[in-house]
């Protein structure tokens, strides 16, 4: 196969191959503008005293992260495009704020996925997941920096830090992390960019635009089946939830030994609570309101099902999808988490960041879950129950999941409540 680069001029052998860089079309160093990117590697510490080493590893290892960050951007503007058909109108936004982008209108109703692209979604989602896997393990090279040869550049940086790295804002925001979610030092990340007017527009419009979660949650919410008019899924499901827990507390008060029984009744008890918070909208809602939730109380009942029916044809890409959802959260948070350790190897846990944060402190409490988009997907096994409780499928609910058809088709289902931008 002739090389792209070489403008399909066949390859040659022996002697002969000197021809080809004389021939038209582009070389590799000019195709991949390797003259910009190799000579971007700038010590300070060779400017202002003598040369660091390691200060190159530490210049490279950042650029690495941004380039992959970059492609990580690219495929998931596309996979949220994929779930949010528009009259061709959506074109992926770009970081450079040029033309191209169109910020989304709010509430704009979403259109049908078409169920033939899930195949594509769940191609780059899982691409996505192969570069974090990459991104969480390339901390360890930086790793082979010792706090000693660190320290010898570190104040040349000042205050250049992580922190105002834009493409990782973007990254958070086109995901759905929201500004109340973030712990306080982090609120104001925005801050650091006021100089920068196209990164502050960036910003802006991936705070704007539907996130990757709010288009998930739209689409799960159309699942079909979760009409109660037809196969009515909540309602059986919730009929099936409380035969298993009255058998359980049933066991439970057969025990004999009193100290048994009390364990397996507050085990009971604790589930009865748990599952109340999902059979009450309300329930539901005042958890999300306190950040502990974050789906839609619709989208929250077409995870159920899609997860308890993903034998079914229809929902195994569905749930794949799922999956490598809660792969990309897992994998961020295990980012930040070597991110962190390695932090605290380097500057101990009571050095300021170069950025101005409390540094390993401030860092430690992104951990939490309130940074995790997809938290519902994680805490789903809380809610399942054992296969032989699952309700059946009635023979009609058999053919529509036997078979992909050209959408979340809105006639599966009546209950469309859709994820405004206020409510994710
Ligand atoms: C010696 C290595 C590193 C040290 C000591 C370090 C230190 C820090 C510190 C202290 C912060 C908190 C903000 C501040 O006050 O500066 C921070 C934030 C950050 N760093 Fe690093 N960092 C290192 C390597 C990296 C690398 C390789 C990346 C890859 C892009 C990175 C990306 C980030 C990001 C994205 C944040 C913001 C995190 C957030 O606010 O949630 N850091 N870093």
């Amino acid at each position: 196969m002739a090389c792209p680069l070489s403008d399909g001029i066949p390859e040659q052998h022996g002697q002969e191959n000197d021809q080809v860089t004389e021939s038209p079309g582009m070389l590799y160093g000019e195709y991949l503008r390797l003259d910009k990117i190799l000579t971007a590697q700038r010590l300070l510490s060779a400017e202002y005293s003598k040369e660091v080493h390691d200060e190159h590893l530490f210049i490279i290892t950042h650029q690495a992260y941004e380039l992959w960050f970059k492609q990580i951007i690219y495929e998931l503007d596309t996979v949220k495009a994929l779930f949010n058909p528009e009259p061709s109108s959506y074109d992926p936004p770009s970081l450079n704020g040029s033309s191209n982008n169109r910020s989304v209108p709010k509430n704009r109703l979403p259109q049908v996925l078409n169920e033939s692209r899930t195949l594509e979604i769940l191609k780059r989602l899982n691409r996505i997941v192969l570069i974090l896997k990459l991104l969480v393990e390339q901390v360890t090279i930086l790793e082979t920096m010792t706090p000693l040869d660190f320290m010898a550049f570190r104040d040349y940086l000042c205050p250049a830090s992580g922190f105002q790295s834009l493409q990782f804002r973007l990254l958070e925001n086109k995901l759905g992390v929201k500004q109340e979610h973030r712990v306080k030092y982090n609120q104001s990340y925005t801050r650091v960019f006021g100089r920068d007017p196209k990164a502050i527009e960036a910003i802006k419009r991936s705070e704007e635009e539907p996130s990757l979660s709010c288009l998930v949650q739209r689409w799960l919410a159309r699942t079909p089946g979760l009409d109660s008019h037809d196969f009515d899924f909540w309602g059986k499901y919730k009929r099936s939830v409380d035969k298993l827990l009255a058998e359980q507390e049933q066991h439970a008060r057969k025990q004999t030994k009193e100290q048994l029984r009390n364990y397996h009744l507050s085990n009971v008890r604790s589930r009865q609570a748990a599952f109340e918070t999902i059979f009450s909208e309300s329930l539901h809602n005042a958890l999300v309101s306190r950040g502990e939730r974050k789906f839609t109380y619709a989208a929250l009942q077409g995870a159920v099902m899609i997860t308890l029916y993903r034998d079914e044809p229809r929902f195994s890409q569905p749930h794949q999808i799922l999956t490598s959802l809660m792969d990309i959260d897992s994998l961020i948070t295990k980012w930040r988490y070597n991110h962190v350790l390695m932090v605290q190897r380097m500057i101990g846990s009571q050095q300021l960041g170069t950025g101005g944060s409390s540094g390993y402190q401030y860092l430690k409490s992104t951990l939490s879950d309130r940074y995790k988009v997809f938290l519902d997907l994680f805490n789903l096994s809380t809610f399942l129950i054992p296969r032989q409780m699952i309700p059946p499928l009635t023979k009609q609910m058999k053919t529509k999941l036997s078979i992909a058809c050209n959408g979340w088709n809105p006639d599966d289902n009546q209950n469309n409540s859709d994820c405004t931008l206020e409510d994710t």
